[in-house]
């Protein structure tokens, strides 16, 4: 009964979000997009020719703005363990970014194996274990973080959800010392009782590769 409840409650808020009403309006698959949008309004990362790799992309808001800001001579490969609709100009992956598999195929589908900017939306299912939920959440931000050292090209750029609590500080320790500048940004779109915010990390340093 009372998850039930809890699922009406959800749809009411779904229904009622300006975001969700905007994003239909705007022909957005989700209301993710303008998070994106006014990350990328304030750092602009989303460039004409950049290859960018969208993590956790499905429904595909995020692809939707990428693709349309690199235009035609960028590139953005899209990654995520559910399905998604095909995006023009996008190189959609269905994997498990966690498992092996996923990596290698996100790395075959890279230009040179390069990239100039790495999003990761990922978010895991929550359980409502809190402590369980975060070090999922962080472990996701590692993988994305570790992607970025491997695959950025000295000057790329990295957009990563975060969720505040354990593991948080260290995440941004190790980011501000692989990138010039790592800043926290908590877009309008973001609903207020999240914890949810994105670390948003430019001018990268180079790996030692480079
Ligand atoms: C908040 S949604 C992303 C919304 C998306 N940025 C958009 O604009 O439509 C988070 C996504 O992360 C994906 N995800 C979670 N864990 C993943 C993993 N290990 N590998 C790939 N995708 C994952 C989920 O399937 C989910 O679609």
């Amino acid at each position: 009964m009372a998850k039930k409840r809890g699922k009406r409650t959800w749809m009411t808020r779904h229904v009622n979000d300006p975001w969700v009403q905007r994003s239909q309006q705007d022909g957005y698959r989700s209301r993710a997009s303008y998070k994106l949008l006014e990350i990328d309004e304030r750092h602009g990362l989303l460039r004409p020719g950049r290859v960018v790799v969208d993590l956790g992309a499905a429904p595909g808001g995020w692809s939707q703005v990428a693709a349309s800001r690199v235009a035609s001579g960028g590139r953005v490969i899209a990654l995520d363990l559910l399905t998604m609709e095909p995006l023009e100009g996008v190189r959609v992956i269905q994997a498990d970014f966690e498992e092996e598999a996923g990596l290698d195929a996100l790395l075959a589908a890279l230009p040179d194996g390069r990239a100039d900017l790495v999003l990761s939306d990922m978010a895991p299912n929550i359980s409502g274990v809190k402590v369980a939920d975060q070090a999922r959440a962080m472990a996701l931000a590692e993988l994305a973080l570790e992607l970025a050292i491997s695959v950025l090209r000295p000057g790329g750029a990295l957009v990563v959800k975060l969720f505040h609590g354990a593991g948080f500080e260290s995440w941004m320790a190790t980011a501000r010392s692989l990138f010039e500048s790592v800043r926290v940004r908590k877009p309008e779109a973001s609903r207020a009782e999240s914890r949810e915010v994105y670390a948003v990390a430019e001018r990268f340093r180079g790996s030692t590769a480079d």
